[in-house]
């Protein structure tokens, strides 16, 4: 069996071309980084318009690398669940004209069940049943994963997802966009403890969830303590501070990098391993784009080495978004799990 997969939940126009026994033919990433960098963010709206320009010509390149036409295809999947609403519409509609145009059936892919899969995209034998911990731009949860089709949400963010506050605090530090890696090289050479920065829920040893946005308003604070709201004037519509406007130096800027790091960290290995223990279960998967921090890869492979916990965790290439990972469409074609031509696109955390 042949499938061609769709990818457009947020900023990547992505696209791949997978084959049974799990084999990727060709896989292609548009990356829009440079589009929505001087916001410090994805915006939705050049998200959207992006991927229209992009996701024809994207699946042409896959097509060609693949070395086949649209009539090779068994199936055409996409992600249509969760990401942003104008992002999704693009590739689930690229999805359903092909479908139409080929008579293939179509299968939908959950974007974060897909993180997790890239594991076994990579390798992974004995991935099912584990504890899927997924940390990217815009989710942070934790899954009880039994099989590729079957995953229960465990917990989450009630804020903030991690990788956003990556964002916001290297904006905040006056570092480039994505701000993940550019805190991961920032924070090289940085004392981790120079900051206590707070960890949410860190004593609730009952709740596996996660928050954020406290945190990154402890490093906002740290940069510029907070105004006596006395002394603000009626209308503030006063720009945040960055790091450029209050001339931050490069050893503070490692060290705060270094300390929320570590702190982001702390919360993601702690509540893992509180899931872990819930659930009983010796496997832990994790995949996101923050699944390529390497302070948080070391720290899992220390503590899971230590407890004998086997730790899959997705390859450099396959953590950020792409359409690679949607391999797990070929589990639920396998199932017969295809989809109606009305099938819609779910924006928000389907539990
Ligand atoms: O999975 P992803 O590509 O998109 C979403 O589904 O959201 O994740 C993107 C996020 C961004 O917030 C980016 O800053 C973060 O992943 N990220 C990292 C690293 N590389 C990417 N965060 C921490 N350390 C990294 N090395
Ligand atoms: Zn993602």
């Amino acid at each position: 069996m042949i499938l061609l997969v769709l990818e457009t939940t947020c900023d990547e126009t992505a696209a791949a071309v997978i084959a049974e026994p799990l084999r990727v033919l060709s896989s292609v990433v548009a990356s829009q980084d440079d589009l929505h960098r001087r916001f410090g963010g994805v915006v939705p709206e050049i998200a959207s318009r992006a991927h229209m320009e992009r996701i024809l010509p994207v699946v042409d390149e896959t097509l060609r690398r693949a070395g086949i036409t649209v009539n090779d295809l068994d199936a055409i999947a996409v992600a249509n669940t969760p990401g942003l609403a104008g992002s999704l519409l693009v590739g689930l509609s690229a999805a359903k004209a092909l479908c139409v145009a080929t008579g293939k059936p179509l299968i939908a892919v959950n974007h974060l069940q897909a993180h997790i899969y890239a594991c076994k995209v990579a390798g992974a034998q004995n991935l099912f049943p584990c504890v899927g911990l997924i940390v990217s731009g815009g989710h942070t949860s934790l899954y009880r994963c039994n099989s590729a089709i079957d995953f229960t949400l465990l917990g989450g963010t009630i804020d903030d997802a991690a990788g956003e506050a990556f964002d916001k605090v290297a904006t905040l530090l006056g570092l480039p966009y994505p701000g993940g890696p550019s805190i991961q090289r920032a924070a090289v050479g940085g004392d981790c403890t120079a900051y206590a920065f707070p960890r949410s829920f860190a004593k609730d040893r009952e709740r596996l969830a996660f928050s954020f946005s406290g945190l990154k308003t402890a490093v906002r604070y740290q940069i510029t303590p907070p105004v006596d709201p006395r002394r603000l004037p009626a209308d503030n519509n006063a720009p945040m501070l960055v790091a450029d406007t209050v001339n931050l130096s490069e050893k503070m800027i490692a060290d705060l990098a270094a300390s929320f790091q570590e702190a982001v960290v702390d919360c993601l290995v702690d509540k893992s391993l509180l899931a872990l223990e819930k659930t009983g279960l010796k496997t832990l998967a994790v995949g996101g784009g923050v699944a390529a921090n390497s302070r948080l890869r070391e720290r899992l492979e220390e503590i899971c080495c230590e407890r004998s916990i086997s730790l899959h965790i997705a390859p450099h290439e396959l953590c950020t978004d792409n359409a690679v990972m949607g391999a797990i469409a070929m589990e639920r074609l396998r199932a017969g799990l295809t989809e109606p031509l009305s099938l819609d696109i779910k924006p928000g955390l389907v539990r």
